[in-house]
């Protein structure tokens, strides 16, 4: 199926715009950052959940555009810490702390925990705002395990302390096209496609 439609995603992340537009390339949809699509916003993420705060990016963007909107919200949920730092995983510590101190702290902080006892996730919610002003979300998780020190340099945040035992490496040790594929973001956006598709066909059969 080819879209010709125009995507909006409410971020300041290249990386996160360059993922999308990999995942979502069969729909030949246009894919801009908010800033190629001239909206300059500064957005408060005052929820207390994944899908709460991607709403509330997706909704500020859309206020300003009659393009589909998304917008994303992540974390990482540590079961040992009651899900910590969880909706709070960039300002963990103040959001401008190094992510070697916060990994270091984490790991710090479970000490004496070995394997389940050390059980993880990466979550992220995805939520789309259509020209209709209907709205989605979806949602995906990785499952990994808190490592015994830091590994790899790729991705980002707390990738080198998030040990994937079905690969026998953290996500740190991915190539990009590796952890795509496996990753909560990654699987949330494919779930999205199908919204998008959805949201298509529904529209041109009206
Ligand atoms: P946000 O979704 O951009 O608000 O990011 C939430 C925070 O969760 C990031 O700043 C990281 O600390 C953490 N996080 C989310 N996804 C990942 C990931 O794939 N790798 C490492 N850290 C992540």
């Amino acid at each position: 199926m080819i879209m010709t439609k125009k995507i909006v995603f409410a971020t300041g992340n290249a990386g996160k715009v360059k993922e999308i537009r990999m995942i979502l390339a069969d729909l030949g949809m246009e894919v801009l950052s908010m800033k190629e699509a001239g909206i300059r916003l500064d957005i408060e993420e005052d929820g207390t959940t994944y899908e709460e705060n991607a709403l509330i990016k997706a909704r500020a963007v859309a206020a300003h555009t009659d393009a589909i909107v998304m917008a994303d919200d992540s974390g990482l949920e540590v079961d040992a810490l009651n899900k910590e730092p969880g909706v709070y995983s960039a300002r963990y510590l103040g959001e401008d702390t190094p992510y070697s101190i916060k990994n270091a702290e984490i790991i710090k902080r479970l000490e004496g925990l070995e394997g389940e006892q050390r059980s993880a996730r990466f979550v992220c919610a995805i939520a789309a705002v259509f020209p209709d002003k209907s709205e989605v979300t979806t949602r995906a998780t990785i499952e990994g395990q808190i490592g015994f020190e830091e590994k790899g340099t790729n991705g980002f945040g707390y990738d080198p302390i998030f040990y994937v035992p079905e690969f026998g490496k953290t996500t740190a040790e991915l190539t990009e096209e590796e952890k795509n594929q496996v990753s909560h973001r990654g699987k949330a956006l494919e779930l999205m496609k199908k919204e998008l598709m959805r949201y298509e066909e529904s529209h041109c059969s009206k």
